[in-house]
């Protein structure tokens, strides 16, 4: 069985793991989450980063940071997980889902402005398979609006935008180190505050509403509830297993890198064909390989691929069920203007087997595989 994903390991996890357990010090915020934290704010440029529980928790963090009212209204694509609408539903806000573009399935810039209202307060985005949206539009419109703009930067961690590691341009970023993700903690994130003013608030919102970490810093003399909160940071063991991988980034993003254009290319012929559509990386945007999808030609066509697929032992999947047509979508949020693209480009959509460690004996089958079902 080819599986659809194998979780990234890269050889040091027990031996780190095994460091956090021998120093006593196993919950949150020691030696292995420091790390991984100085890591990434000086290999992204990121002025602040903090670990959480999950990519889910880093944007409940970002949402509880922007401080909405009952009624005030988000922008974001509906061509996203759930926990990109989630973060701000929980939090009572509305949600205005806007159309993607075809070629990138990103949020369509262009759309953006139409939707907002005197009740938008924040614009969040969401890098699709590690493909930069248009931010220099996006941030414009949301600098002329007066909104802050979140990116959801969980599948874009080690990819950026012309220049800027994705996560870094927005008020805030956010990734996830879900074991499907490119680096892994089991179950993890990060959140990315780029401006230096809601550093302060961040830190108190992630240890239960408290001080502690001024406390640990020695800035205060005690520790005290100061604000509403919620326990926001992971334990070292799940740090240990992140800075693993965070240690051989550059070695896990080139193999990825290796394979998604040895599927690009294997693919490039029946794309010229028009039988596939292939993922398109506009100029200025540098990928992490996140995934590999093919577009097919509508629904059935693409049913029938993951079923000829299954039958050789070979796992792919499709998503995302677009999210303003399901239960909680038509509850929480509505979609402001026309779905032109949403739905039809996410059924077409299939993603391949791509994970690090992926050997060529197994890509090559897949290929062949997907040759054949196309009769190439
Ligand atoms: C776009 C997007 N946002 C948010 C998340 C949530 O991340 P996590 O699973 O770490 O909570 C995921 C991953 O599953 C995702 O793909």
């Amino acid at each position: 069985m080819i599986c659809f994903n194998v979780p990234p390991c890269t050889g040091n996890e027990m031996k780190y793991i095994g460091e956090a357990v021998a120093s006593r010090k196993i919950c949150g915020d020691g030696q292995f989450t420091k790390r991984c934290s100085e890591w990434m704010e000086k290999r992204f440029d990121a002025h602040k980063v903090l670990l959480t529980t999950s990519g889910t928790t880093a944007l409940d963090m970002a949402s509880l940071l922007c401080e909405l009212q009952p009624g005030d209204e988000v922008i974001l694509p509906s061509f996203t997980f759930s926990s990109t609408a989630n973060a701000f539903a929980n939090y009572g806000a509305r949600l205005v889902f806007v159309d993607i573009r075809p070629d990138t399935m990103n949020i369509d810039e262009t759309k953006i402005e139409a939707a907002i209202t005197s009740r938008t307060k924040v614009i969040v985005v969401m890098h699709y398979a590690g493909v930069a949206c248009e931010m220099d539009t996006i941030m414009a419109i949301a600098r002329k609006h007066g909104l802050l703009v979140i990116e959801d930067a969980a599948q874009g961690v080690m990819a950026s935008y012309k220049g800027k590691a994705l996560g870094t341009i927005g008020d805030f970023g956010c990734f996830s180190f879900h074991e499907t993700k490119n680096y892994s903690m089991g179950e993890g994130g990060a959140i990315l505050i780029n401006s230096p003013a809601y550093v302060d608030r961040a830190e108190i919102l992630r240890e239960k509403g408290t001080n502690r970490t001024r406390f640990y810093r020695g800035q205060v003399d005690k520790y005290t509830w100061v604000d509403i909160g919620d326990s926001f940071l992971p334990s070292e063991l799940n740090a240990a297993y992140l800075w693993a991988q965070l240690e051989l980034a550059d070695e896990i993003n080139n193999d990825r890198l290796r394979s998604w254009q040895r599927y690009k290319d294997a693919f490039a012929e029946l794309a010229a064909r028009g039988r596939v559509e292939l993922p398109v990386i506009p100029e200025g945007c540098v990928h992490n390989a996140h995934m590999f999808y093919l577009k097919c030609r509508d629904l059935s066509e693409r049913t029938a691929l993951i079923q000829f697929l299954k039958e050789r032992d070979i796992l792919a999947v499709f998503h995302y069920v677009p999210l303003h047509s399901a239960p909680a979508g038509l509850r929480f949020g509505r979609f402001a203007g026309e779905d032109r693209y949403t739905t039809a480009e996410s059924d077409r959509l299939v993603r391949l087997p791509l994970y690090y460690g992926l050997t060529k004996e197994d890509q090559d089958r897949v290929i062949t595989a997907v040759r054949d079902f196309y009769g190439a």
